[in-house]
């Protein structure tokens, strides 16, 4: 059996991948490490309940008594663990360091002497290499993350090649852009805005909506992950971008339309402080490696609105009687917040 580490693995792309490797790798052995935050939730992982060949592990990366023992019984590490809303870290920025940086670092540090493992991923974002105008962002361009998201993010990333070129580390990075699918917290822009569009809320678009995301089904992202675990370079950096770049204002309508709600429920409110315009991602690397998406954005988009109008008792729980949920949204979104 290969025994596979997922650390992160209740959160949205976390458990995308676990069921999916799950289904497809009959010989791993799969073990979740997630700390559950606020972020992760065990029903995510629920078509695994009572499977022997996946268990979970509540804990916490940056705690070196739990996660060091699993490292070091991992042939791989898949590690998407990780504070990963950037309004979040604008309001506090404590966490993101605390888990995204240190919890990076007490996981390389046991890999260091993790000896059967043959691949550590690290879950990058598009976001470490900060707005990009024009063109597209190659993996040997300059960092240049502008929130304490991604400069968090940035710091992982680099620290992950460090232990790669300094002790060998079998580290592999990747940097994907906007993820959108089932399961995803709905803080993030497309299940906000969908669970908002079906209760008929105002959908609160940031600044003049003209930001650019470009987005990645998330069943795609997780094929990038297998493929870079089979034949990923050591030390190297693999860019996976879906390739639809979408206006937020566009995205927002389309949304609308797809729910059958009036284009009068868009809300401009105030703009993200710092607001990256726009991510672009050259992928051809991971295209030599034999990677590419394969879910078109309007059928990826209708099949994420189909799954949150069938799955209320996902997200109801949150939206409507979760209170810190509610405080959040209270803050983020209230009259005089943001830039
Ligand atoms: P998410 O917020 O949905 O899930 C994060 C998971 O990490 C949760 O289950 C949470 O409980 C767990 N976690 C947080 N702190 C932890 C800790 N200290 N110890 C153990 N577990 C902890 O995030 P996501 O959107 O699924 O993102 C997963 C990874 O992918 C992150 O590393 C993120 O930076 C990266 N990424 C995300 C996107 C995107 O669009 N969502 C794009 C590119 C990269
Ligand atoms: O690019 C990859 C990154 O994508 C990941 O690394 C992050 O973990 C993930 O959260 C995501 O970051 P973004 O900031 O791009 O995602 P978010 O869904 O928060 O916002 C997407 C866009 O929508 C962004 O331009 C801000 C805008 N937005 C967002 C929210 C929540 C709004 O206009 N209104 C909103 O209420």
């Amino acid at each position: 059996m290969v025994n596979v580490l997922v650390t992160g693995g209740a959160g949205f792309i976390g458990s995308n991948f676990v069921r999916s490797a799950h289904a497809t790798h009959q010989d791993w052995q799969i073990t979740t490490l997630d700390k559950l935050t606020y972020a992760g939730r065990l029903e995510n992982l629920r078509d695994l309940e009572g499977s022997g060949r996946h268990r979970f592990v509540k804990g916490d990366i940056a705690d070196a008594a739990v996660a060091a023992p699993l490292v070091r019984e991992a042939h791989v590490v898949v590690h998407f663990a990780a504070e990963t809303h950037v309004d979040r870290s604008i309001l506090a920025a404590g966490e993101f360091i605390r888990t995204d940086v240190f919890g990076t670092f007490v996981l390389l540090e046991a890999a260091r002497d993790a000896t059967h493992l043959q691949r550590f991923i690290q879950i990058s974002t598009d976001e470490v290499y900060g707005s990009v105008p024009e063109g597209h962002s190659r993996e040997t361009d300059e960092l240049r993350p502008r929130n304490p998201y991604s400069a968090s993010k940035a710091a992982a990333d680099r620290l992950a090649y460090s232990y790669w070129a300094t002790y060998r580390v079998p580290v592999v990075i990747t940097r994907a852009s906007n993820n959108y699918g089932s399961h995803q917290f709905p803080e993030k822009v497309i299940p906000l805005f969908i669970t908002n569009a079906i209760d008929s809320l105002p959908l609160p678009l940031y600044g003049d909506g003209l930001n650019v995301r470009d987005w990645l089904h998330v069943d795609d992202h997780c094929r990038a992950i297998d493929l870079v675990i089979e034949r990923g370079g050591l030390g190297e950096v693999y860019n996976v971008g879906g390739g639809h770049e979408v206006k937020n204002i566009d995205l927002t309508h389309r949304i609308l339309e797809l729910i059958g709600r009036p284009a009068s429920l868009v809300r401009p409110v105030a703009d993200r402080p710092g607001h990256d315009r726009r991510y672009a991602l050259d992928t051809t690397k991971l295209r030599d490696l034999g990677w590419a998406p394969r879910e078109t954005f309007d059928d990826g988009l209708a099949a994420t609105v189909t799954w949150y109008r069938e799955n209320p008792w996902w997200w109801r729980p949150i939206k409507d009687q979760d209170p810190a949920f509610r405080e959040y949204y209270q803050q983020q979104y209230r009259p005089g917040a943001g830039a």
